[in-house]
């Protein structure tokens, strides 16, 4: 009797500290939504379904170098790490620096490198770590709130460090919509990573705030002139497009 009663003691204290633990994170987060929502871009954490879905399509068992991209309050990080092998590194950016003090604090898993740095500068820290090759890029970067020219910076920098096995996986929420100059417009970064993979696959997931569509994305085109190729349709076969991304 005393061993039951122990039992759900236990696990009411297991409960109420991860509650509180998602208070906070979403105290946080709604924080600094209202101070800075252009990069924030919600104003909640995602939720384990997303971050889950985040992660179907990707081999993690067998990953070396994962890169998150905006982890915010480390929703992803965590179940990320919860998935990494022993060896696995993953370097998480993200330039808000609440959420950077918020993660040190409660994130001390020895395969987590913690950046406090845009994405966009992911060349110069790889090759300062010594990382060649991603296998797995997890990204919630808000495309729709970035402009052309910086995604393609982005996808830019990521191409020397992604082979035809890497995976990049990136969610929008379902809405699509963004504010601007009075007007609410609406946004899919589909059209976007269809210029830069050949393989998308896309799932809705409804259990999440706001509900979020999760493309996973493969068969990267390299090179600028193959993206080209791709998208004017000049020389547009299949063995050509072959040829540029090896
Ligand atoms: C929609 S939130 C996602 C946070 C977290 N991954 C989650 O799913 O709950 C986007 C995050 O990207 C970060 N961010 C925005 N632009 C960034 C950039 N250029 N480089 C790195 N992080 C960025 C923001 O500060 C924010 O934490």
């Amino acid at each position: 009797m005393i061993e039951i009663m122990m039992k759900n003691i236990e696990a009411c204290k297991s409960s109420l500290t991860e509650a509180v633990k998602g208070f906070q994170s979403f105290k946080t987060f709604f924080l600094a939504a209202t101070t800075d929502f252009q990069n924030v871009a919600s104003v909640a954490p995602s939720s384990r379904h997303l971050a889950r879905a985040m992660l179907q399509g990707l081999s993690l068992n067998e990953a070396r170098t994962v890169v998150e991209l905006g982890a915010g309050t480390g929703a992803i990080t965590r179940v990320l790490l919860e998935n990494l092998p022993p060896k696995a590194t993953l370097l998480a950016f993200e330039i808000n620096p609440e959420f950077i003090s918020y993660m040190q604090k409660r994130f001390s898993d020895p395969r987590l490198v913690l950046l406090n740095a845009r994405a966009e500068n992911l060349g110069y820290e790889l090759r300062r770590l010594g990382h060649k090759r991603i296998d797995a890029v997890v990204s919630s970067l808000s495309l729709r709130f970035m402009p052309d020219d910086r995604q393609r910076i982005l996808h830019d920098v990521l191409a020397p460090f992604m082979d035809e096995k890497s995976v990049y996986t990136q969610y929008q929420y379902i809405h699509g919509l963004r504010f601007e100059n009075g007007k609410f417009l609406r946004h899919s970064s589909l059209p976007f990573l269809r210029e830069y993979f050949a393989s998308i696959q896309c799932q809705t997931i409804w259990r999440n705030l706001p509900p979020a569509q999760v493309f996973t994305c493969r068969n990267r085109f390299r090179s600028r002139r193959a993206l080209e190729v791709h998208t004017t349709g000049k020389r547009h076969n299949s063995n050509s497009l072959a040829g540029e991304q090896a």
